[in-house]
């Protein structure tokens, strides 16, 4: 008996036959993508610092030929080289969910230079030696898929600390550079950029709980009556990492639930300033558009 619910029937299981790496595996989004790409037939390799958390993630899937896990810093070439040398496939999906949110520095002339470093490391480093080692053995196969995590601060300014909202945008635009080298070999190189979702990361750095997350996340929402959850950032990588997207490349998709389309700021403003009354508003707005 393992642990998969809502077992997928065998004709609809849509990544059967690939061997995906999942860094950054044992927790958050790369645990929930780890157990939807294991109910969907593929074989995982979940690799992370986190050796306690991906070895108890791999006993409660109870699926010992089809999920294992490798101990993997993604900044150590040597680590990221035998993970990749360990999974080598012909068809094979690198996901690259490891990340840390690094020090809350939203003051430039107060930030930590080390925080700076150890953020890139993590986060641009570490997704370079992925995309290096998964190319060296894709090349020759000619197919596979790298999928980079980066996050809705790539397209949204001033909301995120600066180290990470840096290093998020590298990672978008090591995504496109890479999707233009490796187009010719038919691999498909995209990005998924969640937002805020409540967890362990999240969390931690807020330092409260998951409810609180969730209701601050859930007020400031442009799609109102959905809690955004890994699952939903797991149900982009499931589309981006099987065959149903076998021509997207280049793709930074945005999990946002539409939260980067509007600036709520304005109309706030106005909500304030006259009150929730809807005719003054729509009046003031088409003052606005006929300026
Ligand atoms: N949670 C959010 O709100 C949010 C939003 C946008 C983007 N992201 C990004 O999504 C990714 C996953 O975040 P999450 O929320 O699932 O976080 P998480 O902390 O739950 O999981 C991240 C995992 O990465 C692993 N990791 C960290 N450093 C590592 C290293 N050097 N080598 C190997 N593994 C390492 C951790 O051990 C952890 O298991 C991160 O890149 C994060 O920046 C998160």
């Amino acid at each position: 008996m393992n642990a998969l619910s809502n077992e997928v029937p065998t004709s609809i299981k849509r990544l059967e036959g690939k061997v995906a790496i999942i860094t950054g595996g044992a927790s958050g989004f790369g645990e929930s993508t780890a157990r939807l790409y294991a109910r969907h037939g593929a074989k995982v390799i979940i690799a992370d610092v986190q050796d306690d958390l991906g070895q108890s993630l791999c006993r409660d899937l109870n699926l010992p030929d089809q999920i294992s896990y490798i101990h993997c810093d993604v900044t150590s070439d040597i680590d990221i080289r035998n993970v990749v040398d360990y999974a080598i496939s012909r068809h094979h999906v690198q996901q690259r969910y490891a990340g840390i949110p690094g020090n809350l520095d939203f003051a430039i002339a107060e930030s930590d230079n080390d925080n700076f470093k150890r953020v890139f490391e993590v986060n641009v480093y570490g997704s370079f030696l992925g995309a290096k080692h998964a190319a060296r053995v894709m090349i020759p196969a000619r197919k596979g898929v790298i999928l980079f995590t980066s996050s809705i601060a790539s397209v949204v300014s001033g909301e995120s600390p600066h180290s990470y909202a840096v290093s998020k945008h590298a990672v978008v635009g090591m995504m496109k550079n890479l999707c233009v080298e490796l187009g010719q070999y038919g691999i498909r190189v995209n990005c998924i950029s969640p937002c805020a979702v409540a967890t362990p990361l999240l969390t931690a750095s807020m330092g409260v709980d998951r409810e609180v997350v969730e209701g601050i996340i859930c007020a400031s929402a442009n799609l109102k009556g959905v809690v955004p959850t890994a699952e939903d950032v797991a149900e982009a990588a499931l589309f981006l990492g099987g065959d149903e997207s076998k021509f997207v490349s280049g793709l930074n998709l945005l999990v946002d639930g539409g939260y980067s389309t509007t600036n709520q700021s304005y109309s706030r403003e106005i909500k304030s300033a006259f009150g929730s009354s809807a005719p003054v508003i729509s009046y003031i707005k088409l003052l606005f558009l006929v300026q």
